[in-house]
């Protein structure tokens, strides 16, 4: 029983170290963003109850909280980590979000054209990626609130400093 315990323990932990290094490499490391940022970036969107609120690299449903219970969106989840991904839906059940979509997927394969508001904690390399993504799929109006890296030759709407450790770059898709 004990061996059994060990061996789902271990698998555990090494699906989480596999697929957190490759999301590492692609995308960014598990970090979260401080809920001020998320809030004050929701404000400066206007978001309104009912849009729809990607955040590409989820984690733990850290901001997809804030934005569900605080603004009252529809919240949408894209995390590489199956295991990690399944810590977001406790969290987000355990706080009474009974509505999310949160899938275990690279977010560089899924569709974006959807969203209201998209958030990013990624990297810099990971924002250029993301840059020609955002240009094809996504329509007039829809917002980008990116912490700490800005879109790679894009102006920003607003820069956001609000004493967190990193700017909030907030901006709006102006043509299709
Ligand atoms: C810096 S954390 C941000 C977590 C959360 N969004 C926040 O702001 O607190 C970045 C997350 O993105 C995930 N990630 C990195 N690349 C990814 C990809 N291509 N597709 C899906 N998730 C990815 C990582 O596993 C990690 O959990």
């Amino acid at each position: 029983m004990y061996g059994i315990f060990l061996l789902i323990l271990a698998i555990f932990l090494v699906a989480i170290s596999a697929r957190s290094i490759y999301g590492f490499v692609i995308g960014a490391p598990i970090l979260f963003s401080p809920k001020k940022a998320t809030e004050d970036a929701l404000l400066e969107c206007q978001a309104k109850p009912g849009e729809i609120f990607y955040d590409l690299g989820s984690g733990t449903g850290r901001t997809m909280l804030v934005a569900a219970k605080k603004f009252g969106l529809h919240v949408c989840g894209f995390e590489l980590s199956p295991p990690i991904a399944f810590v977001a839906k406790c969290n987000l059940w355990l706080h009474g979000v009974r509505k999310s979509n949160i899938y275990s997927k690279n977010f560089y394969h899924a569709d974006l054209s959807g969203a209201d508001i998209i958030f990013c904690f990624l990297t810099p390399k990971a924002m250029l990626r993301l840059k020609s993504k955002f240009e094809r799929e996504l329509s007039t109006g829809t917002r980008i609130i990116s912490y700490a890296f800005s879109i790679p030759g894009w102006k920003p709407e607003k820069v956001i400093r609000n004493g967190t450790p990193g700017k909030v770059f907030y901006y709006i898709i102006k043509n299709s």
